[in-house]
């Protein structure tokens, strides 16, 4: 979809009126006059269609733009200061790990911002308005979670794409066994996959859930999610698919633990990992299945791609 400017400012009008209703409760968040979909960025999408079902006023699209580019797609919950899932479509990394300077979104702390990520400042001093509307970095500092990106930097092609990865609407407390451990297993899986056997474009969309009954949350602040997931489309894939990775092809998918203490009925525990990994395990299943658990939990009926990938 693409907007002519008079209806947009229209429905900009229309619904800044709306949000002022919400505003108490929305905690007194000052909100910007942002875009309302990801019009700006349906490339990241397989079909050029955002998952279906996602329907409630606290999220707010993100199309991630840097260095004059858009370089993929987040929907972020403004009371987690976290996003809910981000969409790329996956390109292998062409060079090292970039250092990692973190960013901030200024279109969500200010009406009428630049919609460019930013780097935080060095001198520390961040703006009130920032700090109300989004994570920063020293909510993770002595959280014992360590930044976890949705899109990683390794799926991501050149400099500028990779840096990208590095803005905090990309970012989620997760677990260092987890992080660096099973999913990180799961980020490499992907990357062997789309390499060995997609031919065309693979769209990752990977997000989190955060815990059901009482939320958990890190300086009081970011919402800490209890278990990750992951799902994969791969329209276009090698006609002479080896017999064992048929089901993986055109859609897949993953979800890991968080906490080593959860239940297992989503996720089974293999107690025979090592002591570092153990209980942040990541379990394959197929992206119906992702789609119950996901409508269950977040209690929306969830569509992650369109036609199911077919
Ligand atoms: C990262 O930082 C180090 C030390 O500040 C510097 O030597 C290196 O060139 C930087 N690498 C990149 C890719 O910017
Ligand atoms: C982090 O873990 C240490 C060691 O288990 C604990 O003492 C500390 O209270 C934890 N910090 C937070 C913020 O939970
Ligand atoms: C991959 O796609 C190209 C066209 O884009 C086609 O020529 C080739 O046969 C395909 N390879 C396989 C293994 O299916």
């Amino acid at each position: 979809m693409y907007f002519n400017r008079r209806s947009q400012r229209k429905m900009l009008q229309f619904s800044t009126g709306a949000l002022l209703l919400l505003l108490p409760w929305f905690g007194g968040l000052v909100l910007g006059e942002i875009s309302h979909d990801f019009s700006q960025c349906l490339d990241f999408f397989y079909d050029q269609t955002p998952p279906k079902g996602i329907n409630a006023a606290v999220y707010q699209p993100i199309c991630q733009r840097y260095k004059n580019q858009y370089h993929f797609a987040s929907l972020y919950h403004r009371q987690h200061r976290t996003p809910l899932y981000s969409a790329y479509v996956l390109s292998p990394a062409n060079g090292k790990r970039p250092n990692s300077t973190w960013m901030y979104e200024p279109q969500l702390a200010f009406s009428r911002a630049n919609t460019e990520m930013k780097p935080f400042p060095s001198s520390g001093l961040v703006d009130q308005n920032v700090i109300e509307s989004q994570a920063l970095v020293g909510d993770y500092r002595n959280s014992n979670f360590t930044k976890g990106h949705l899109n990683p930097s390794m799926h991501q092609k050149t400099r500028e794409n990779r840096e990208a990865t590095f803005t905090l609407t990309n970012i989620v407390p997760q677990r260092a066994g987890s992080n660096s451990g099973p999913w990180n297993g799961l980020e490499n899986e992907v990357l062997r996959k789309f390499k060995a056997f997609c031919n065309g474009s693979m769209y990752v969309i990977t997000g989190v859930m955060p815990y059901e009954s009482e939320p958990r949350q890190i300086n009081n602040r970011v919402s800490v999610p209890e278990y990750m997931w992951s799902a994969y489309c791969c329209p276009a894939y090698r006609s002479n698919l080896p017999e064992s990775v048929r089901n993986f092809f055109p859609t897949y998918a993953a979800v890991g633990r968080n906490d080593r203490n959860s239940g297992e009925e989503i996720v089974p525990v293999n107690v025979k990992a090592r002591a570092s990994v153990r209980g942040y395990d990541v379990r394959r299943m197929s992206v119906e299945t992702l789609e119950g658990i996901l409508t269950q939990r977040l209690a929306m009926s969830i569509s992650l791609f369109h036609g199911q990938c077919q």
